[in-house]
């Protein structure tokens, strides 16, 4: 499909009607590009006309279909080094089912030992906060840095004081999200410097960020990068990266080996040799059909320009914040409420928020849910995966989660009334580069239904999850 040129925001949008029409035919407005990108219609032709034309092999073995195979996968792992402009010989690009199972590789495998630090934002995602867990087992201390209301930015001369706290021969890892899943906040790419300078290795969660940014790794040295594919261009899912550089994937210490890790192994003897490489980190078969597909995708956001992507979804993200600056009840007071930076200055197109009634009581996010869904509108509502910005958008304090326990036979439901939870979690509305004016358009004439909204029916569904 001919995108070649595309360049300026017009052009953009007009993707929607040749790469994206599916989305206006089955009427959806799809407002969930923090969980899931677009995939363009060009990315499948040309996926699928690969896999139609061609004979492929497991790329573990060296036949004829395999080595076809082993060459599309290599020449993925470039064009993933090339779209990052992450040199090869200070980077491997490792390939994982997603970003949590790069985070993972790297957790299980960081050589944490008694005294060394795990330092993170409140601000993470849990697949960032389930790394303590390997932290502690290895007797190592982890340590909060906390956001701050209302913007939910990392208090600044804070971070500075955790990153110099360091002394002696220790292993420190300090992991951040590059851009908040939860409130569109891009915390400073600086700390990667700062951090590595007292000898941190930093871990940064690109997730949220890659899709609609440039992150440069000519220009930045993060020591792990964890990614996923779907989220960058939609197609295909199950596949992530972690890019890392190979002084610190040395340090790593894997708690297995496994089939495409070693280039030996015996049973008589206990004794193996790793794989050099990425491949020591790629445990069993890759999903190698879909990799093919991966430097498609990456094809496909470069002929856009990831430059004009951002441009495309700052600007729309600045519309969707004056609709929900400017909602008012008749009689003057906000309708909603937003949880993170107002204004589009050092913030990415996801915004958390929550409508509200007259009385400022927050609407319960199960009714925007309901209403969404009248309108076709496809949004996320809860604590999307972040409970860290969460706790700090709704002030909760720490003696309020440890006085609260979530007790035996408890629902979901119990447990935010037992603690005193204003709402059961946020509303969040993210872009991407499909989305379009008439798409914030719906949006408005949906948040319009809140407006001097008395009360909730009585009838909301039991909530499930967080
Ligand atoms: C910032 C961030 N980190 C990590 C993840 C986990 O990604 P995945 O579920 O693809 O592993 C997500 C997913 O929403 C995310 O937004």
């Amino acid at each position: 499909m001919a995108i070649a040129g595309v360049g300026p925001e017009t052009e953009i949008e007009q993707l929607r009607a040749t790469e994206f029409a599916r989305l206006d035919a089955c009427d959806h407005v799809y407002l969930d590009y923090t969980g899931a990108a677009m995939y363009a219609e060009s990315q499948l032709a040309e996926h699928v006309e690969l896999l139609r034309a061609s004979v492929f092999g497991n790329p573990h073995s060296v036949n004829p279909t395999s080595a076809a195979m082993t060459e599309l996968v290599e020449q993925a792992r470039d064009a993933v080094l090339r779209f990052f402009r992450a040199s090869p010989d200070e980077y491997e690009a490792i390939f994982t089912p997603n970003a949590t199972g790069a985070l993972r590789l790297v957790g299980e495998a960081y050589p944490f030992r008694r005294g060394d630090r795990f330092l993170l934002t409140f601000d993470n995602h849990n697949s960032v906060n389930g790394v303590r867990e390997f932290a502690r087992a290895r007797g190592a201390e982890t340590t909060y840095v906390p956001s701050v209301a209302p913007e939910l930015r990392v208090d600044e001369e804070l971070l500075p004081r955790y990153l110099t706290e360091v002394g002696g021969d220790h292993h420190n890892l300090f992991a951040y999200p590059a851009q908040s899943n939860f409130s569109g906040v891009q915390h400073p790419l600086d700390w990667i410097d700062t951090a590595q300078s007292h000898g941190w290795h930093v871990l940064l969660d690109a997730a949220a960020f890659a899709p609609t940014n440039r992150l440069d790794l000519s220009h930045r040295h993060p020591d792990f990068v964890a990614l996923s594919f779907y989220k960058l261009f939609g197609w295909p899912t199950g596949v992530g990266c972690l890019l890392a550089r190979r002084e610190a994937l040395e340090q790593l210490e894997r708690p297995w080996f496994s089939g495409g890790t070693i280039v030996a192994a015996f049973v008589q003897r206990e004794w193996y040799q790793s794989a050099p490489g990425a491949p020591r980190f790629e445990d069993g078969t890759l999903d190698f059909l879909n990799l093919p597909a991966v430097e498609i995708g990456l094809r496909f956001l470069e002929r856009v320009g990831i430059e004009q992507i951002h441009a495309h979804v700052q600007a729309l993200t600045g519309d969707l914040l004056a609709t929900l600056c400017t909602l008012r009840h008749a009689s003057g007071e906000p309708a909603a409420t937003i949880y993170g930076p107002c204004d589009t200055s050092a913030r990415g197109g996801t915004v958390a928020f929550n409508f509200l009634h007259k009385d400022g009581r927050i609407v319960d996010e199960r009714y925007v849910d309901r209403v969404a869904r009248r309108h076709r509108i496809s949004l996320r509502t809860g604590c999307f995966c972040n409970p860290g910005a969460g706790e700090v958008a709704f002030t909760i304090s720490r003696e309020t989660l440890v006085g609260g326990e979530f007790g035996a036979g408890m629902s979901l439901d119990d447990y935010v009334a037992a603690i005193g939870l204003p709402s059961g979690g946020a509303v969040r509305a993210s872009l991407g580069v499909p989305s379009n004016r008439a798409d914030l358009e719906r949006f408005a004439a949906f948040a319009q239904e809140f407006v001097d909204l008395a009360e909730t029916p009585d009838d909301l569904p039991p909530r499930v999850g967080c």
